[in-house]
């Protein structure tokens, strides 16, 4: 079936997709969901694999969608998510996962035999005491280890996701640079934005993206490299140590070249990642509507998409739902 592209009302296509396969998590991290009280969505309510697969599917035959991440939650604990990634890795486009990294000594080598390419892995701090603050979990060891794991497995890059907080965690802005040196890894340092369950971000919590890499380069100097479609803006060392990549959501929004969608765990589809408004596909895939409605909503869906976030100005609103809920 020949695709037909998806524009959107700005004239961008979009052709990037990110599933969120459950929104339970083995952490609990202190900006993504509250210590105690958390509500999981209901089994019966999360989207089948077959109703993942077919939904993402009409993405690739009739719109062209070349990319695919899975997220959470934590995508690893979806049972059997091997399988999963088996049938969408038939669909031939890129496919990756967004995880804490906490089991992939367990799942790396299976989860690449099922077709899994890339992973990008959460970290915030390489010290145990503040990493367990951060995720409440004195788990610091095992993600790690899932680093080299990931390394080991093959999946190639492994990047690093660094959400940087003033006064939390930018004194380890020049340690995570050097980590990622001698790991072998592409760190990108994230400025944090108001989607945190606690509600406490604010501005002064934001380290700007041109702040990190002018700390960076004072130790390892760096050069820009040509950026594509992508949130992260690249850097090299300049001795040939790898790269680094800054994602200044906040300072330097990317919004005017963003190609990506979202489905959450339970079916709902969000067209930004501060979308206020959800569109459920799940009456649709369970409801026996054919692969044209979906379409069609898809594309309803997408014509509504906004022009970008509005952080910092006076009319925006914070999503009600965290991160982990949205799906990362
Ligand atoms: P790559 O394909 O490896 O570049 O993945 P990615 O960076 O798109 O995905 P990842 O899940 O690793 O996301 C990293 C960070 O990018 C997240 O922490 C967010 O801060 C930011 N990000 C991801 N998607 C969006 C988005 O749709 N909008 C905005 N504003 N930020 C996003
Ligand atoms: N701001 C920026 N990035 C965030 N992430 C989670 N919450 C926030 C936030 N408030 C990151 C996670 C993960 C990715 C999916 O999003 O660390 O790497
Ligand atoms: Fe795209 Fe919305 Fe993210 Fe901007 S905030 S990059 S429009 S998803």
């Amino acid at each position: 079936m020949s695709s037909t592209d998806l524009i959107d009302s700005h004239g961008r296509t979009v052709r990037d997709l990110r599933i969120s396969v459950t929104d339970r998590c083995n952490f609990r991290c202190r900006y993504c969901m509250p210590a105690e009280g958390m509500t999981w969505v209901p089994r019966e309510e999360i989207l089948t694999f077959e109703e993942i697969v077919r939904f993402a599917r009409i993405c690739v035959e009739r719109f062209g969608f070349d990319g695919i991440r899975l997220t959470g939650g934590e995508p690893t604990v979806r049972a059997h998510l091997p399988r999963l990634i088996e049938q969408l890795a038939q669909l031939g486009t890129d496919l990756s996962m967004t995880t804490n990294g906490a089991t992939l000594r367990l799942l790396a080598g299976d989860l690449a035999e099922a077709g899994l390419r890339r992973v990008n892995i959460s970290l915030d701090s390489l010290h145990p005491d503040r990493f367990e603050k951060l995720t409440r979990r004195d788990d610091l060891e095992k993600v790690l280890d899932g680093i080299d794991a990931a390394r080991e497995a093959g999946f190639d890059p492994v990047k690093i996701n660094t959400v940087m907080m003033r006064g939390i965690n930018d004194d380890e802005i020049v340690d995570f640079a050097r980590f990622g040196r001698e790991r072998g890894v592409t760190v990108r340092f994230i400025e944090f934005m108001p989607l945190d369950a606690g509600g406490e971000w604010n501005e002064n919590l934001v380290v700007p993206a041109d702040e990190i890499v002018e700390r960076i380069s004072e130790a390892f100097p760096v050069a820009a490299v040509t950026r594509g479609s992508e949130p992260a803006e690249r850097f090299r060392y300049l001795d040939g140590g790898g790269e680094i990549g800054v994602i200044a959501s906040v300072t330097k929004p990317f919004c005017g070249n963003c190609d990506r969608v979202r489905l959450t765990a339970e079916g709902e589809f969000r067209t930004c990642l501060f979308a206020l408004d959800e569109f459920d596909m799940r009456p649709l895939l369970r409801g026996g509507a054919d692969d044209e409605a979906v379409a069609e909503a898809i594309a309803v869906a997408v014509g509504e998409k906004w022009a970008g976030h509005r952080i910092g100005q006076v009319n925006f609103i914070r999503p009600s739902k965290s991160m982990s809920q949205i799906g990362g």
